[in-house]
């Protein structure tokens, strides 16, 4: 049998045997496109080339590439599972021309490679042209041959391809596979899908790029983009008419069975067939640094996680399952995709965790929807708010019930859904529109290609010549500056590091022959390596052609170098201390400080964060050199460096090392940063920060050098403080506020408890008796002076005790408010109501009501003078209802309950 694995590499070695050049796979998340969300065919990697923005070395090239459709113009994730062929993760065999060759040798080398070298009966084979593509049609004659019967023109959008809403396109050929009459379907063109007639091989010939005002503009260079599935054509070279029956697939189902112990054909068969899918999707975008949230790629990704968690919880496996099948997806891939197999711990950690967590609210969410769905006529839509109720509080993406659904031939009503999503919908948007590099800005592109790169001397020196040669202001190209103006300055080389890897860039200044000065505030890079100096002219002008020196802050660029090298310690010692899955998220290198964001579940107790520290400051110590050298990305791999997901590698990689002695490595990543020559000039490294930055994802700030000593010293000067304070030495400073703040405790309850007695005493700050006889009813009313109001009900308990029968007003100020509690004995609650009483009170106080039961009520307002007005309106009340019969409902009564 041909594995996947050999059909790849004989795809390859045939077209490399034919003058193209062997590309890798680019990352699935597009370094050059902010338009979408996922590399969906081989000619992404490519959309500048076609376009002209861009040009390479080569004008031939052969590709396998990693493509997920889900979500996007191109999205078959709703129906993987339920046909032979659809996938959400596939990889697209490819092979393109650009301004090189035309139909005529992508139709003859199509034919050649699967007729002859695949060895695909022709008389199975049809092909369809786009219908006004008379020369393709032509082509086809002559080279194949073909009947009428087995050469289809094609009028609709099927032959017409595009890449996305933008972006480059034309008109395309298909070769489609016969699997014969025992399967359904009708020919290319009948309308008719079915499973009988298989597209396997689409030849795109690029002529036109799609604009965003919908004009299709005609290209530079007519050019070929072609793909084709793997998986379909392994089902057509291992004799099968269904992906999943090929080897790398079948192999994912088999697993799958053998895990949940449920065939694998049968009733099943769909579970096992999403299973298989989405794991792989999952698995190449959590490798390429996709991780699930609720935004953006990562909550396609999460979608495509929880569908298939369904269906491994419809298999009745009590324990999550997915993760147990990531090593025999790394086995069948792990060979041509070693990104898989680097990353892996961290996609088991995430599947692992994913699938416990959804667990939790999958089975009442389920529960939930039978509900539901019970009391439904049949076929009747599910209301767009339960669908979002299942997806806001029980994490179903919509495509999840929608799923569930179609076994009972039921959909949702999506208007009312969508309504409830829109706000979530944009945010998501937002998130991902602005990434990806600004491909769009035409301008630098074309800087760009006419100036080649800029050559970066900087990691030799801080200062060296350059020739400018383009200056852009206010978003156009200019030849000069003047005085005062503001504008990007781009020489032929620089020192100046263009932000990058999370090392912001540097600032400087450029001087020219005649002593002109442009202060350089930032320094970025644009279409990849052209590095661009920000700034201002702060001194006379400045003309394209001329020669400057270009100087950068030197004082700032030590401290950069210093926080990107503990970078590289702090992402080792943390790999070290908490395991492997530990990657980066994200990092800023400042010159003031640093910032580390990485993959890992909960936060870091102060023991890891101590040992972390320990660990990096012992590695500066060693003081032993940083080497970087250049080598291709599999050396360096081999080397054991830390890959940074989704980077876009050249031909050859700087590879970074540090830390390490004569015995073994430390450090070693990938890196186009600048780095300090040893690790002692790192001099000191201080964990200033631990943090959550998003679901499983940590930050870490730090400081190192004298940021990290002022830091220090800031804390220690405080501690001084404190000591002197305390009077006592700074390593007595915790016993010492220990032992306070327990006097303070014993203090405190001290002077309650001698408010408590004076209130009982029946002293006050006002002398009185400790209460006075109005018309037979006891009335004890005291000011106490400054007693907290926590204070007031209790003392108001302990003196109704003491007198029995009768009315308890308490007043005391404390921090400025005042307060007021009532109380009324149980035999008089009848005649009294505590707190009418006490909003009497408290209307003195300047308060708004008070509240309570009818034995116990509480008040407080503004007015700490008027405590003596409060206790005196609250006696006048008493002393009015009490004249009152009690028979007669009192004004100040409450009614009996
Ligand atoms: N871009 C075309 C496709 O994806 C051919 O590679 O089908």
């Amino acid at each position: 049998m041909q594995t996947s694995n050999d059909i790849r590499a004989a795809f390859i070695d045939s077209f490399a045997r034919n003058g193209h050049e062997v590309v890798p796979s680019s990352p699935l998340v597009p370094h050059n496109d902010p338009t979408l969300l996922f590399t969906n065919a081989g000619m992404v990697q490519f959309k500048n080339l076609f376009t002209g923005m861009e040009t390479r070395p080569y004008k031939r090239a052969v590709t396998a590439q990693k493509c997920v459709r889900a979500g996007g113009k191109h999205n078959d994730l709703d129906n993987v599972g339920y046909t032979n062929r659809h996938h959400t993760f596939f990889e697209m065999l490819g092979n393109f021309s650009f301004g090189d060759y035309f139909k005529d040798v992508a139709i003859e080398l199509a034919w050649r490679l699967v007729t002859d070298e695949f060895k695909i009966d022709p008389n199975r084979l049809i092909v369809t042209v786009y219908a006004d593509d008379d020369e393709a049609h032509k082509i086809w004659k002559k080279v194949a041959n073909l009947p009428e019967s087995r050469l289809v023109r094609i009028a609709t959008a099927d032959n017409f391809w595009s890449m996305g809403d933008i972006g480059p396109c034309g008109p395309c050929t298909e070769i489609f596979y016969d699997h014969g009459p025992k399967l359904k379907g009708g020919p290319p063109g009948s309308g008719d899908e079915g499973d009988r007639y298989v597209e396997i091989w689409n030849l795109v010939f690029m002529q036109y790029d799609q604009t965003e005002d919908g004009k299709r503009v005609p290209l530079p260079r007519l050019s070929v983009d072609t793909g084709m599935g793997i998986e379909r054509l392994a089902a057509v070279l291992q004799g099968v008419h269904d992906n999943y029956d090929t080897d790398v697939l079948r192999a994912l189902v088999l697993a799958s069975a053998d895990l949940t112990r449920k065939p694998a054909d049968g009733p099943q068969a769909v579970s096992h067939r999403v299973i298989a899918d989405h794991l792989r999707a999952t698995c190449f975008l959590i490798a390429d640094g996709v991780l699930p949230s609720n935004e953006g790629r990562g909550y396609v990704l999460r979608r495509i996680m929880r569908r298939a968690m369904r269906h491994v919880h419809m298999l009745g496996a009590k324990d999550p399952v997915m993760w147990r099948l990531v090593p025999t997806l790394v086995s069948q891939m792990g060979q041509a995709y070693p990104e898989l197999v680097r990353a892996q711990p961290l996609i088991t950690e995430t599947l692992r965790l994913e699938e416990t967590r959804f667990r939790q609210t999958l089975d009442r969410g389920l529960k939930l929807l039978e509900e539901e769905t019970g009391g439904l006529a049949t076929g009747a839509p599910l209301a767009g708010e339960i669908a979002f109720k299942l997806y806001d509080t029980y994490g179903f993406p919509l495509d999840l019930t929608e799923d569930v659904l179609r076994g009972q031939g039921r959909k949702v009503e999506i208007a009312g859904f969508n309504a409830a999503m829109t706000r979530q919908k944009e945010e998501a948007r937002r998130s991902w529109a602005g990434s990806g590099e600004q491909a769009t800005e035409r301008i630098w592109f074309e800087i760009r290609e006419r100036v080649g790169p800029t050559e970066f001397l900087g990691y030799a020196h801080e200062t060296a010549e350059g020739e400018v040669v383009a200056i852009v202001k206010d978003g156009r190209e200019v030849d000069r500056l003047h005085d005062g103006d503001e504008a990007a300055v781009i020489a032929n080389q620089t020192p100046f590091y263009g932000e990058a890897g999370g090392q912001q860039g540097d600032t400087g200044i450029l001087v020219t022959e005649h002593g002109a000065e442009f202060t350089v505030s930032d320094t970025k890079r644009h279409a990849g390596d052209l590095f661009v100096h920000l700034g201002r002219m702060t001194k006379g002008g400045l003309k394209l052609g001329e020669i400057a020196e270009l100087r950068v802050d030197g004082a700032r660029r030590t401290r950069l170098r210093a926080n990107h090298s503990a970078t590289h310690l702090l992402h080792e010692a943390l790999r070290r201390r908490l395991g492997p899955h530990v990657t980066q998220k994200g990092s800023l290198v400042a010159p003031d400080r640093l910032r580390f964001d990485f993959c890992h579940p909960k936060a870091l107790t102060p023991g890891d964060i101590e040992a972390i520290e320990t660990e990096v400051n012992a590695r500066v110590r060693l003081n032993s050199d940083v080497t970087t050298r250049f080598m291709t990305p599999k050396e360096a791999v081999d080397q054991g460096a830390v890959a940074l997901f989704g980077e876009k590698y050249g031909e050859e990689v700087r590879v970074v090392a540090m830390g390490g002695d004569e015995r073994e490595n430390f450090s070693v990543e990938l890196c186009g940063g600048t780095h300090v020559r040893r690790s002692g000039d790192i001099g000191l490294f201080k964990i200033v920060g631990e943090s959550a930055v998003a679901s499983g994802v940590r930050r870490i700030e730090a400081l190192t050098g004298q940021s990290a000593i002022d830091y220090m010293d800031d804390q220690e000067r405080r501690l001084n403080e404190a000591a002197a304070a305390l009077k006592v030495s700074p390593a007595d400073v915790p016993a010492r506020v220990a032992a306070l703040i327990e006097e303070r405790k014993k203090l405190e309850r001290e002077l309650s408890e001698a408010r408590r007695q004076l209130a009982m005493s029946g002293g006050g700050t006002q002398a009185a008796p400790a209460f006075k006889d109005i018309g037979g009813i006891k009335f004890a009313g005291k000011i106490l002076g400054e007693v907290p109001a926590k204070e007031l009900k209790p003392m108001a308990d302990e003196i109704k005790k003491q007198i029995g029968s009768g009315v308890i007003a308490l007043a005391s100020s404390a921090e400025g408010k005042a307060s007021l509690v009532v109380a009324v004995t149980e035999d008089l609650t009848g005649q009294f109501d505590a707190v009418q009483l006490v909003r009497i009170g408290s209307e003195a106080l300047g308060g708004k009501g008070g509240g309570g039961r009818p034995d116990m009520a509480q008040a407080g307002g503004p007015n700490v003078e008027a405590l003596g007005q409060a206790i005196a309106a609250i006696e006048q009340a008493v002393g009015g209802a009490s004249a009152a019969k009690p028979e007669r409902p009192a004004a100040v009564a409450s009614p009996r309950r």
